[in-house]
Order: C-alpha cells, then sequence, then structure tokens
C-alpha cells in the first residue's frame, strides 16, 4: 500500500523532477563525482543504476564508460523512468537502457555487473536491506556499489522543518525521522555499515559529505520542493488546501533561517556507503 502511493506519487512528480534536472546537477555534482569514484566505474564497464529517477546520474555513467560500456537504468516509476530514456537518446548515448522495476525485487542475471549505484533513492526503500542484497546478486565477484543517503536529522535542517510542519498542520504526533522508507531513514549512524555488511559486501566504508542547496532565494528551494520533492508532496496530500496554505507560510517563515547575503542556503549532509561482492 506505502509502495503503490509511493510509486504513484512518484509518477506524478516525474514531469516536475526532470524539469529541475539542472538545479539537482548543481546540488549534487560534487557528491555524485564522489559516489562514482568510489563505485570504481571504468571505461568499458556494465554499471547498474538503481531508482535513476529522470537519469541525472545516468548520463554521468554513460559518458564515464563510454560506447563500449553499458548502463542499466532501473526505477519502479514508469513515468520518471521515461525521462531517463529521453535523456539518455537525446544527450546521444546509445549504451543505456532503462527497465522500470522495484528496487527491493528486480530481476538481473546473477553476477552480471561491474558497480552499481543508487543516488538518493535507497531511503526511500520500506526494506534497503533488500535492495542491498540484489544489488549484491547483481554484482561480479570484486564489482562495487555505492549509494548516497541523507544522514541524520541535526545535519538535514529543512527536511525536518518540512515533515514536522506538515504533521503538525495534519495533527498527527512527529514522526521517527528514521522510520522505515522516511527520506532520513538510513541516517543513523553506523546503519549504512551494518545493512552492507549484513547484505553480504566486504570492504564496507561510509563517507560523509555536505551537499548544501545554495539557491537565490528560499522560493526557488520551495518551488523545488513543490514540483518535485515526492515524500513531502505525499505528506501534504495529508492536508485539505486551507491547512496546505497555512502549512507552507508556516515552512517558508522557518525556512527563512537559511537566508544568506547570497541568496539561501539550506544545508545538507549525505552519506556515500561503498561496498564490494567479495571475490570467494
Ligand atoms: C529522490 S529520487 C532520486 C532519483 C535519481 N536517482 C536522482 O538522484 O536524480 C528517488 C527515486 O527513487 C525511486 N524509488 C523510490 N522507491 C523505489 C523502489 N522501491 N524501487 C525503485 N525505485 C524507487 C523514485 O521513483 C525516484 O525516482
Amino acid at each position: 500500500m506505502f509502495k503503490l502511493a509511493a510509486r504513484q506519487q512518484w509518477d506524478a512528480c516525474a514531469d516536475g523532477w526532470n524539469g529541475k534536472s539542472d538545479l539537482i546537477r548543481n546540488w549534487l555534482r560534487e557528491s555524485t563525482d564522489a559516489m562514482l569514484a568510489m563505485a570504481d566505474i571504468k571505461t568499458g564497464a556494465r554499471v547498474l543504476d538503481v531508482a535513476a529517477g529522470a537519469g541525472d546520474q545516468t548520463l554521468d555513467i554513460a559518458r564515464r564508460v563510454g560506447p563500449n560500456g553499458y548502463v542499466l537504468a532501473t526505477d519502479f516509476s514508469p513515468a520518471i523512468l521515461a525521462f531517463a530514456k529521453d535523456n539518455a537518446w537525446r544527450a546521444g548515448y546509445a549504451n543505456v537502457e532503462t527497465k522500470a522495476e522495484d528496487g527491493e525485487t528486480f530481476e538481473v542475471a546473477e553476477a552480471s555487473f561491474d558497480a552499481a549505484i543508487c543516488r538518493l533513492g535507497l531511503m526511500l526503500f520500506p526494506d534497503p536491506f533488500k535492495g542491498l542484497k540484489r544489488m549484491v546478486h547483481a554484482l561480479k565477484a570484486g564489482g562495487s556499489a555505492c549509494t548516497m543517503v541523507f544522514s541524520t536529522p541535526e545535519q538535514n535542517p529543512c527536511i525536518g522543518v518540512l515533515v514536522s510542519t506538515v504533521f503538525k498542520h495534519a495533527d498527527l504526533p512527529l514522526p521517527d525521522p528514521y522510520r522505515p522508507g522516511g527520506l532520513l531513514s538510513l541516517g543513523k549512524p553506523g546503519l549504512m555499515d551494518e545493512l552492507f555488511g549484513r547484505a553480504g559486501f566486504s570492504h564496507v566504508a561510509t563517507t560523509k559529505v555536505a551537499a548544501p542547496f545554495r539557491l537565490p532565494s528560499v522560493q526557488d528551494y520551495l518551488d523545488f520542493v513543490r514540483t518535485s520533492a515526492s515524500p513531502i508532496l505525499q505528506i501534504l496530500a495529508k492536508l485539505d488546501d486551507a491547512r496546505r496554505e497555512t502549512a507552507w507560510a508556516e515552512i517558508t517563515d522557518k525556512l527563512g533561517a537559511f537566508n544568506t547575503s547570497n541568496g539561501w542556503e539550506g544545508p545538507n549532509e549525505l552519506l556515500l556507503t561503498v561496498g564490494r561482492r567479495p571475490t570467494i
């Protein structure tokens, strides 16, 4: 039920997320470069991109692996994946394929990929352990996976403002930030390493990366959230129109705390976790 609603919400936001590709690319440029380096993506490699969305990072991978490499971009939302396919085609990458699949249950041939990545997707899975098990299965012995998720609530305060304000206006108790499937669900210190280890990865390590959202104004951030941030919109759907507008007004006010002399800067911290499929 949770997953069906989440998929439908991502289908509905697909156009919005794709439309914000430039903004997302700027926001995640350094962390994405670091993720692809940690996954050890080389020329000619076969790479699995899980929860690929509109394929922004898919294009980076396609460029890195070159025409002799291959990228399979998967996502459970056919609507958002259609953008990934179109974006790859427009960019001239013939080495990208897409397949609509749930990240917890996808089927690919065992040991058929050199590397796997998942950018800002795994924390939304109700059972991320299952997703990591599928990645281990997909990798060749010695192949690496690298995932990117949000870290703690303290280091990602804007997400806390969004969620707490909406829940308050919906008269609901404040949810556990680490609840499964929530934006911050995998931020608890040590959890990613533990999940990678249990899923069967070796050489597991997590690196923290600062990824502040730098925008001209708080309105630009709110515009991004309103058009693209499916998990927040899913929560907002709990409110009627009047309460929703009141919630937005309060969110705008609270997020004004991050105004700077050069615009608006919302702090974010990400966790990049890498692991290898053992060779024996
Ligand atoms: C925040 S977006 C990130 C998209 C893309 N990786 C990026 O960084 O631009 C999260 C993506 O995860 C996908 N997703 C969420 N739950 C999923 C699941 N269980 N299986 C596969 N994809 C899922 C959504 O459809 C969405 O495209």
